[in-house]
Parts: structure tokens; C-alpha cells; sequence
């Protein structure tokens, strides 16, 4: 399973990358606002900085919702670098676009997506990555990791080639379900990646051996 980090914040992303196990970048305009980022060139050129910060592929988000807009949006996103994604909202032109990109070579992401009859028309349309926003589903009382399973077996059972990348991921817990129900990639803010590092064991456990290294240590110096 590949990890995005879901974020505009340049820090967060080059933390991530120090890691060494980030393999994208999500963003969304909410994302870019909470950056205080605006304007189209003001936000052209934050997506140029990310993309010079990660190797892997940027979604970029269409702000246009038809299909024209769209189109023309997602081949300017698209000649920013070599690897930003389109990010399409789950409508109508949405669909129409993404089949549009398809023909034009431009990698896209369907987001906004809440249910596995939309996974199918994205799949459908040629959609390289598909975003099921599993946090915002727990958040109304349904069940996030019910969807991406769902997904998950009509992908398989068709042969569908769009990747199900679990988005809205609030904890590790969600990474870890994500992974089980057969996401292909988990796209969650640096504090549920970090998360994954935590069990108190660990720390214990690290404690007592550096603690009985150096007793010893300190018996064979005689100290
Ligand atoms: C996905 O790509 C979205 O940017 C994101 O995961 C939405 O998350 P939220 O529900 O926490 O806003």
C-alpha cells in the first residue's frame, strides 16, 4: 500500500518525505485556504513547489464544475510538472472530464466519492486513482471501511484498473483498516502517519534495553 500525505503545508510534506516512505501528495482547495494560499498564481506556484518536494504524483483539484472549465483547468494544472494528477469532483462533467483527460494522457483523481456505484462510473470513465472519503462517512454514523471493502471487491471482481486511494483519514487506526479492506493507497495528514510509530511497549521496551546496556557497560569498566 502506497502512502499520500493529505496536505498543503510544505513542513509537513518535507517531514514526511525525511521518512522516506511518502509516495504522493493529496490536496484539496480547503487544504490550499488553510495555507492561506490564493489566487491562481499564488496556487499554481505552491503546486510547482510541491511537486519539486516529492517524486511521486500531486492532485491537484479543478475548482470549475463543468466541463469546459474543467478541461481547460486540468491542462494548465497539468503543465505545472510532470507529475500532477487532476483532481475531479464526482459530478456529471465530472465524469465526462476525466474521460477527456483520459484521451489527453492526464492522470486523474475522482474525489468526493461516497458510494460504490460512483466507484464504478469512475472506473468507467478511466479514473487513475478513485477517493472514498472514509472519515466524513464515519463522521454521519455509516461505516468508511464498509465502503472501501465494497469497492474493493467489485474492483476485483471487474478488473478494474482505477487505484482506491482511502481519503478523509483521521487516525492510524483508519490506515490500518484501509490496509486490511484492500486499499491500494491511504491519503492522511502527518499526524496519522506518525501515529502508526506510537505504542507505549515500544518505548518501555526501548527504555530497559538501553538501560541494561549500559549497567553493563558500566560493570565491565568497573564503574
Ligand atoms: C482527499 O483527497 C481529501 O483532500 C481529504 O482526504 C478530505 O479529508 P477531510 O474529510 O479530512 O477534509
Amino acid at each position: 500500500m502506497k502512502f499520500f500525505i493529505d496536505t498543503a503545508n510544505l513542513d509537513h510534506i518535507l517531514e514526511a518525505r525525511e521518512l522516506g516512505i511518502l509516495d504522493g501528495v493529496t490536496t484539496n482547495p480547503s487544504l490550499m485556504a488553510k495555507e492561506g494560499i490564493s489566487g491562481k498564481q499564488q496556487i499554481y506556484t505552491h503546486y510547482k513547489k510541491i511537486c519539486d518536494l516529492v517524486e511521486g504524483d500531486v492532485s491537484a483539484e479543478v475548482i470549475s464544475t463543468e466541463f469546459e472549465g474543467m478541461v481547460k483547468e486540468g491542462r494548465e494544472l497539468a503543465e505545472i510538472a510532470p507529475n500532477i494528477v487532476v483532481k475531479v469532483p464526482m459530478i456529471k462533467d465530472g465524469i465526462k472530464a476525466i474521460v477527456e483527460f483520459n484521451k489527453l494522457n492526464i492522470k486523474t483523481n475522482c474525489t468526493l466519492v461516497f458510494s460504490a456505484g460512483q466507484a464504478i462510473l469512475a472506473a468507467k470513465a478511466g479514473a487513475t486513482y478513485l477517493s472514498p472519503f472514509i472519515g466524513r462517512i464515519d463522521d454521519t454514523n455509516w461505516d468508511g471501511i464498509q465502503l472501501i471493502s465494497e469497492i474493493y471487491e467489485v474492483y476485483s471482481v471487474q478488473g478494474y484498473e482505477t487505484e482506491i486511494l482511502a481519503a478523509s483519514i483521521r487516525n492510524s487506526r483508519q490506515i490500518v483498516e484501509s490496509a486490511k479492506a484492500g486499499a491500494d493507497i491511504v491519503t492522511c495528514p502527518l499526524s496519522a502517519i506518525l501515529g502508526l510509530l506510537k505504542h507505549p511497549l515500544t518505548d518501555i521496551g526501548l527504555q530497559i534495553f538501553l538501560d541494561d546496556h549500559k549497567k553493563a557497560s558500566a560493570k565491565l569498566t568497573g564503574q
